[in-house]
């Protein structure tokens, strides 16, 4: 048994065995990580203290942490605390993270559970952006025009990408399916109130992304819960979902983003079993000696680097091909 606070190891079953014995518990407890830091709530450490500050090394992916932050009118996120769930994956961690940053099956994978949730469904439209060190953001654009209650009141808003108040005042929202109007209504002035407009308006535009921060964290705002991927073994991994509220937004916001998270990403839900059940079919079929390599070429000739990220449409393979230079530039270090 160990100390929560320091890592103390502080117990060991049946300790009279050790009388006479050199066994120290003070010689026992957890390492600590030589690096730990925080950014948008978010605890990293590293085992190594050979890296980069945690700024440098998140890069062009704070843009989006930050924008996730600000997607609480409070700018404030609460873990949900009824605790987490955890499933086990059968295959290796790199295809739970590339699966994450892949927008090409969404609508094949999960055509159904996509036809449940909105009254129409179409193909998405969006943007991937791959930064150095192997992070990811998925953009997806999901048209949905959303009648405002005050048309003059949000004509900054129908600025953002997207919107068009040359549509009588409508505005085009991304991501935000399964919501009722009124329940947009209310969570868009509570942002507008708090963050101003422009700003607001980016929050809104970005309201379809998601998050990879490498190697191991994944954040879905559209479902509002993060996963942490854990390796046990070259064909298993640990997946960890936990669900986080929106400090600001309103009770039935977060009721119905509960039940957003509950029909995606558990065991009950329609998204992430129909994933894990094509994990294992990628595990199984790597098994195949006959084919010596993959092809990750999808989309190399649209991309395109804008401030500092490698960007192309959503169903490109440019995020996936990020994660594993670097999970190659890392492999390839000399061990000291
Ligand atoms: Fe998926």
């Amino acid at each position: 048994m160990y100390n929560s606070g320091d890592g103390r190891l502080v117990g060991v079953p049946f300790a009279d065995a050790y009388v006479d014995s050199a066994f120290d518990k003070a010689d026992f407890g957890l390492r600590a990580a030589p690096r730990v830091g925080s950014y948008a709530g978010f605890v990293f450490a590293s085992l190594s203290s050979d890296v980069e500050s945690l700024e440098d090394h998140l890069g062009g992916v704070r843009r989006y942490l930050d924008l996730l932050i600000d997607s609480s009118p409070d700018r404030q996120l609460n873990v949900v605390d009824k605790g987490s769930l955890k499933y086990m994956v059968p295959a290796n961690w790199k295809i739970q993270a590339e699966n994450v940053l892949d927008g090409y099956h969404g609508p094949y994978t999960h055509e159904t559970a996509l036809k449940m949730d909105a009254e129409s469904w179409n193909i998405p439209d969006g943007y991937v952006a791959s930064f150095p060190h192997g992070h990811g953001a998925v953009n997806l654009i999901l048209p949905e025009t959303v009648e405002l209650p005050d048309a003059e009141k949000f004509r900054a808003l129908a600025q953002m990408p997207g919107g068009s108040d040359e549509r009588g005042g409508a505005l085009n929202i991304s991501g935000l399916r399964g919501m009722s109007d009124q329940i947009k209504r209310e969570y868009f002035v509570a942002l507008v109130e708090s963050h101003g407009p422009e700003r607001a308006a980016e929050v809104l535009g970005a309201a379809g992304m998601t998050i990879y921060v490498f190697p191991n964290l994944y954040i879905q705002p559209l479902n509002q819960h993060y996963r942490v991927f854990r390796p046990i073994a070259a064909d298993q991994t640990e997946a960890e979902i936990v669900a986080y509220r929106l400090c600001g937004a309103s009770e039935a916001w977060e009721q119905t983003m509960l039940m957003k998270v509950n029909g995606w990403a558990t065991a009950l839900g329609f998204g992430q079993p129909e994933d894990v059940e094509v994990f294992a079919s990628i595990q199984e079929a790597l098994q195949a000696r006959s084919v010596e390599w993959l092809d990750f070429s999808r989309g190399l000739h649209r991309e395109r680097l804008v401030d500092g990220a490698v960007t192309a449409s959503f169903d490109d393979e440019t995020c996936m091909r990020g994660l594993h230079e670097e999970w190659l530039r890392l492999m390839s270090k000399e061990v000291v």
